[in-house]
C-alpha cells in the first residue's frame, strides 16, 4: 500500500488497510452532471446522506434538479432535494453541455422521476439543516452559488457549519475551463470569494488533486452489467470519456467528484495542507483562478488543500461504490 506524507499538517500515515469507515452525516449540493452522479454513488455507499441540493453548473438548474431526483431512484435515496440557485451571483452564466452532454448524463438515460423536489428554497432548507444539525459537514461539487447566498443570507449559520469540502480551484492556478480557471470557480467567482473569505472551515479538492485519480471504460468493465447501478456507471464512465476524448484518443479521466466525497469518507487516503486562498475576480486571462499561497509567511491560512491522495486506494473504493 502506498505511503503518502506530506510534510505538513495533516499528513498520511503508513497506509494499512482502511478500517471501516463509519457513515459521516452530509448535504450534498451538486450540478449532475457525470462525475456529480458518479459523486452520489459514492456518497450513498459511505456517508450518510441528509439532503440534496441543486445548483446551475454544468447544465441549466431544470437539468440538474431533474438528474438529482432521477439518480436518488436509482440509487434509492430517500432524501429531500431541493432546488437552488439557477445562475451565479455576478458574471456571465456558463454550462459544460460539451463534457457532460445536453441534459447532463451523458448517454445515460434514466426515467422520468415520478419524486418531486421538496422546495425550490435551498438556502432556506440548508439554513434550517444546520442550525438543527449542528456540525454537519457540505460536500460541495457544483458553482458554489448556493454556498455563498447561504453565508449571505444567514451570516450566523457558519457557525453552525461543520465544514464544507468542496470539488473547485487548483493548487497550482491551472484550469480547465480556461487556462486559470477550474469550471465550478469560473462559473461564480463571487460565490467562491464569498466562501474563502467566511470564517466557515473549508477543504480544498482542486484539479492538482483530482488528475490524480484518473478511471474510464476499463474500470467500468470490472463492473456487472446486469446490476442497474453499474450499468449507469459504466455508461456514464463512457460517456464521461467520450465526451472529453480530444483528437489524440481516449484516455482515463479525472474523477473530480467522486474524490471530494472520498476526501470526507476515506480521509486517511488524502494528504492535506493548511493553504490561504484566494480567487481572482478581474482578470482577463485569469477570472476564477485560485490563487494558494505557498510562501510561509504568517497570513492565516483559511482552508487545508488537498495535494496528496493513496491513487490505489481511491480508485478501488470508487470502483467499490460503483459495483
Ligand atoms: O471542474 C470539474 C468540476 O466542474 C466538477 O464538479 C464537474 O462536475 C463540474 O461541475
Ligand atoms: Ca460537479
Amino acid at each position: 500500500m502506498a505511503r503518502i506524507v506530506s510534510k505538513e499538517c495533516c499528513s498520511i500515515a503508513a497506509m494499512k488497510p482502511s478500517a471501516p469507515h463509519d457513515r459521516i452525516p452530509v448535504l450534498i449540493d451538486c450540478d449532475p452532471g457525470i462525475d456529480d452522479a458518479l459523486a452520489l454513488m459514492v456518497a450513498a455507499k459511505y456517508t450518510a446522506i441528509a439532503g440534496i441540493t441543486t445548483v446551475a453548473g454544468n447544465v441549466p438548474i431544470e437539468h440538474t434538479t431533474n438528474n438529482a431526483l432521477s439518480l436518488c431512484e436509482l440509487l434509492d435515496l430517500r432524501v429531500p432535494v431541493h432546488q437552488g440557485a439557477a445562475g451565479p451571483l455576478g458574471g456571465d452564466h456558463v454550462t459544460a453541455e460539451h463534457v457532460h452532454g445536453d441534459t447532463g448524463l451523458g448517454n445515460l438515460h434514466l426515467s422520468q422521476p415520478t419524486t418531486q423536489i421538496r422546495t425550490d428554497d435551498a438556502v432556506t432548507f440548508l439554513n434550517q439543516h444546520f442550525l438543527r444539525n449542528p456540525g454537519t459537514r457540505l460536500i460541495a461539487l457544483g458553482p458554489l452559488t448556493n454556498v455563498a447566498l447561504l453565508l449571505r443570507q444567514h451570516p450566523q449559520v457558519a457557525e453552525y457549519i461543520g465544514g464544507i469540502t468542496f470539488m473547485g480551484g487548483s493548487a497550482f492556478g491551472s484550469g480547465n475551463v480556461t487556462a486559470s480557471a477550474e469550471f465550478n470557480i469560473f462559473a461564480d467567482p463571487e460565490a467562491a470569494d464569498i466562501v474563502f473569505k467566511s470564517t466557515v472551515p473549508l477543504e480544498m479538492v482542486g484539479l492538482n488533486l483530482t488528475h490524480q485519480v484518473l478511471m474510464g471504460e476499463r474500470h467500468g468493465a470490472l463492473l456487472d452489467k446486469t446490476n442497474p447501478i453499474s450499468s449507469a456507471a459504466i455508461t456514464l464512465l463512457q460517456s464521461y470519456q467520450h465526451l472529453i476524448a480530444s483528437g489524440s484518443g481516449v484516455f482515463d479521466v479525472p474523477m473530480h467528484d467522486p474524490s471530494a466525497v472520498l476526501a470526507v469518507s476515506h480521509r486517511e487516503l488524502f494528504g492535506f495542507k493548511s493553504r490561504h486562498v484566494m480567487v481572482e475576480l478581474q482578470g482577463d486571462l485569469t477570472r476564477g483562478q485560485t490563487v494558494v499561497d505557498e510562501r510561509r509567511t504568517t497570513r492565516e491560512a483559511n482552508m487545508d488543500v488537498a495535494y496528496d491522495v493513496d491513487i490505489d486506494s481511491a480508485i478501488t473504493a470508487i470502483q467499490s461504490a460503483l459495483s
